[in-house]
């Protein structure tokens, strides 16, 4: 009965994830979200309709109070959770915020996807060791998954390479020190994306259409549901051995790509 807790799951990614590790009948999901209440709600609905149980959360990842809010309810909602995913992310590439100058979108990136991941990481980490002290490992250890970039260490050119490279690498270096940190009470392991086509692909034509599918080796944009089925198997019995671990999901990185 895997109980399980995904961050900005109103859309894209988040939502495929949601949905993926809610597929067992007697499972628990909360559908985390910061402002799109309707697109949550689709998701709640999509797992409702196979059976699975949900709880919405609204939380905002830059504000202190949300954070240890979103937490508390989590886990009075859930009681014990079993899986714990760090997706939620400030889409600076679409809407109003891609008019922002390059300094406006880097604070507010460090602010909700780093910081605010770090300090709800921090929270969650410390209420699931108390809940493996608590039920003596008598269950398999309750697992975290936060979702990173795969071009983030070794650094993309221009303007988004320079801004989402830093923050989610510094996202990827902290899930390796939490998972030693928190071993062997929690697993924590990262997935990194390449191109997945969420609202951003949808809209792109032309030049980053073709990059997206000619820098993958299997020739197409990443699909939600393949980073799904990635952070399915990472929160599974399956992967009772794995931790500190980051799954690239690219369809393998062309490195004869050109620009
Ligand atoms: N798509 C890609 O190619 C790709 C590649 C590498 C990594 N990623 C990462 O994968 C994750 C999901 O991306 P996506 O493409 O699925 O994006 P998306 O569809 O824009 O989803 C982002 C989610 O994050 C939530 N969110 C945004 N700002 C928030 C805040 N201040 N507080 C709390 N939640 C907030 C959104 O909530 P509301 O909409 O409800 O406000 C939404 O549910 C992100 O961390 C992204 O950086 C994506």
């Amino acid at each position: 009965m895997p109980n399980s807790v995904v961050t900005g799951a109103s859309s894209g990614i988040g939502r495929a994830i949601a949905i993926r590790l809610a597929r067992d009948p007697l499972s628990q999901t909360v559908v985390h979200y910061r402002g799109n209440l309707e697109g949550a709600r689709q998701t709640a609905a999509t797992i409702e309709a196979s059976g699975g149980m949900c709880h919405l959360i609204q939380a905002d990842l830059s504000q202190a109070d949300d954070i240890s809010r979103l937490a508390d309810q989590a886990f009075k909602q859930l009681g014990t959770i079993d899986a714990w995913v760090n997706n939620a992310g400030l889409d600076v590439l679409t809407g109003e915020a891609s008019g922002w100058t390059f300094d406006q979108k880097l604070r507010a990136l460090l602010d909700v996807d780093l910081c605010g991941t770090i300090s709800l990481s921090r929270i969650v980490g410390d209420r699931l060791i108390e809940q493996s002290q608590a039920s003596g490992a008598q269950t398999g250890a309750p697992s975290m998954v936060f979702i990173g970039w795969d071009q983030a260490p070794e650094g993309m050119e221009g303007d988004a390479g320079m801004m989402f490279g830093p923050v989610k690498a510094a996202v990827m270096a902290f899930a390796n020190s939490l998972a030693q940190t928190l071993a062997p009470h929690v697993r924590v392991n990262t997935v990194a994306p390449g191109w997945i086509q969420t609202a951003w692909g949808e809209t792109t034509q032309g030049y980053w259409d073709e990059r997206a599918r000619s820098q993958a080796l299997m020739h197409r944009w990443g699909r939600p549901e393949d980073i799904a089925e990635a952070v399915s198997y990472l929160t599974s019995e399956a992967a009772s051995f794995v931790t500190g671990q980051t799954i690239n999901i690219n369809g393998g990185f062309n490195r004869r790509f050109e620009l």
